[in-house]
């Protein structure tokens, strides 16, 4: 296959030579078993490329498995991954295999591998040196054929130098790196995106393809897209719901962006413009807050209006109880949609840990 084609298949838009050299690197380490470390920030296609590396190669017909590592809680991710035997702790009630041997024979995708807890990784480099494991509270050995393919947003050397990742496995899985770089080192791929979203989006709800004037392409092309390509992907397609005219100009991204500080909405925020990317954190926690509070005086407001709050309880109707799990659920809806889906970030306004919020968004099935 050409560079164009493996493109082409798995829905790699850009022409930037970065991403072209990306997908050259992926071609010729698909053939291979060799594990590949995927690095990159939030939303810049890590598992667009884990699976161009697993459906390139030799593999390809068989089984793709991802697991977060971030979003399975710490006690239990042993067992998601190496399986354990009945009665091996409490709540094994029956054995049960893990995502290995679920692989086996195809790829296993661990993401978020930074928040892989140290005694998983030692389990972990036993199992690529070796092929073999045992399940939680068996005493036979497993073994395996898996190939690896490891993502991460966290600079792992980082990880690494702060002892929270094994030196060892850092090394081995690095052996072949995949280091996406942000959308905004890369602002050749913007147009292309752009209008490949416009196309899809318009495709899939059967309405045809807007326009998009100089002056917006231009604003997309010199913003910074700290949320990247689901960042974009994210902007294009509302900007397409709301959109009444056929056209898509400057106004049609207001209040979209991340930072939004070339539309008119910005400006009339008082906020100093200093975009180091604490200040941004700083910002965009301003702007929740403001939201929150917002929120807060309408909830007062009803609450007054009803008269149900500092009553003795009994002429509170049902309605006006809110079960609290729906609460975070739209407090969790909110915080990801305000982020463009950033769970770090989302976390650390929702302050809860982003292993948390993870298990939050499968609970509640936030998609
Ligand atoms: N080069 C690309 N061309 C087209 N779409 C892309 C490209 N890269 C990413 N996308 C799209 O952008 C979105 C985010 O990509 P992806 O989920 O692979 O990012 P990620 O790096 O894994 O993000 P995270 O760190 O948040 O998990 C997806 O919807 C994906 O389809
Ligand atoms: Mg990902």
């Amino acid at each position: 296959m050409t560079i164009k084609e493996v493109q082409e298949k798995f829905g790699i838009v850009g022409r930037s030579k970065a991403i072209k050299d990306l997908v050259d690197i992926t071609m010729q380490v698909a053939q291979s078993d060799i594990s590949v470390l995927i690095y990159g920030e939030s939303g810049v296609g890590k598992e667009v490329f884990a699976k161009a590396v697993h459906g390139c190669g030799k593999r390809a017909d068989k089984k793709l498995v991802s697991v977060n590592c971030g979003a399975i809680p710490e006690g239990i991710l042993e067992s998601e991954l190496f399986g354990h035997e009945k009665g091996s702790f409490t709540g094994a009630v029956d054995s049960r295999k893990g995502y290995f041997e679920i692989a086996d024979g195809g790829t296993l995708f661990l993401d978020e591998i930074g928040e892989m807890p140290l005694t998983t990784q030692v389990k972990l480099l036993r199992v690529l040196e070796t092929k073999e494991f045992m399940r939680i509270g068996s005493e036979t050995v497993t073994k395996v054929d898996v190939r690896i393919i490891a993502a991460s947003n966290k600079d792992l050397q980082h990880e690494v130098d702060a002892k929270r990742f094994r030196n060892d496995l850092y090394f081995r899985l690095k052996a072949v790196s995949l280091n996406i770089p942000p959308l905004r080192e890369r602002k050749e791929d913007v147009v292309a995106l752009i209008f490949h979203f416009l196309q899809l989006y318009s495709k899939s709800n059967n309405i045809p393809e807007p326009e998009i004037t100089p002056e917006a392409l231009n604003l997309l092309t010199e913003y910074n897209w700290p949320g990247n390509i689901r960042e974009l992907k994210n902007a294009i397609e509302t900007s397409i719901a709301l959109n009444r005219t056929g056209v898509l100009s400057v106004e049609s991204f207001s209040g979209l962006l991340e930072q939004n500080y070339k539309t008119q909405e910005f400006r009339n925020l008082p906020i100093h413009v200093d975009r180091s990317p604490d200040s941004v954190d700083r910002e965009m926690i301003y702007r929740a807050l403001i939201d929150l509070k917002k929120d807060l005086i309408d909830l007062k407001d009803l609450a007054y209006e009803n008269n149900s709050f500092g009553n003795s309880g009994n002429d509170v109707s049902p309605k006006e109880v809110i079960p609290l799990d729906e609460m975070e659920k739209k407090a969790i809806i909110n915080a990801l949609n305000f982020t463009k889906w950033n769970k770090r970030r989302a976390s650390q306004l929702l302050k809860i840990s982003e292993r948390t919020l993870h298990r939050k968004i499968k609970e509640y099935e936030i998609n």
